[in-house]
């Protein structure tokens, strides 16, 4: 199995909008991915096998008070390629690009009955810091964090 992660780029966001639909009820549109990918091209991973785009991760870097926040905003694999460790790659990119940024903390929503997820952050040693009620529109979110 040859799979590598890379740097997206803009002709990769149709797949992503693919990808995106498959997996979610409330997919992000295109325009935000490519929004996301201009303002940090550098924290927006794919998972290529075969020039195919099987997975993502998305993230961006706040400051506050000087302090810098890795936030984790999306993450997905395609469903005939998951439990193959490739969501944990992605994750292992995004937080090494996170620490090369000098980011100290880094953290995520994720929703109450996503457990597959939850356990996939919690295997990364992330740990549940807060409910955010109604996060979602239909649903609590968790905050987890982790210190990188
Ligand atoms: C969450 C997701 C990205 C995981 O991707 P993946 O490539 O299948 O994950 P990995 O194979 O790297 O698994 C890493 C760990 O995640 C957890 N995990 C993954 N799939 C799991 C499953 N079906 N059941 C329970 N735990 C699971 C396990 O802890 C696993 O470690 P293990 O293999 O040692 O048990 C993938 O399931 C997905 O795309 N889900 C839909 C989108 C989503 O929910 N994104 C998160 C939004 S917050």
């Amino acid at each position: 199995m040859d799979i590598i992660i890379k740097k997206a780029n803009l002709k990769d966001i149709s797949t992503i909008k693919k990808i995106e639909e498959n997996i979610y009820p409330d997919p992000w549109p295109p325009i935000l991915f490519k929004f996301l990918l201009s303002r940090s091209p550098d924290l927006f991973f794919v998972a290529v096998h075969n020039e195919e785009i099987i997975g993502y991760i998305i993230g961006e870097v706040i400051s506050k008070k000087g302090i810098l926040f890795g936030h984790v905003l999306n993450i997905a694999v395609k469903v005939d390629w998951r439990k193959k460790g490739i969501g944990q790659n992605l994750l292992y990119e995004l937080e090494k690009k996170f620490l090369e940024k000098k980011v100290t903390l880094s953290y995520l929503e994720v929703r109450e009955s996503n457990l597959i997820a939850q356990n996939l952050y919690i295997k990364n040693g992330y740990k549940t810091v807060d409910v955010l009620e109604l996060y979602y529109k239909d649903e609590n979110g968790l905050r987890m964090e982790k210190n990188l």
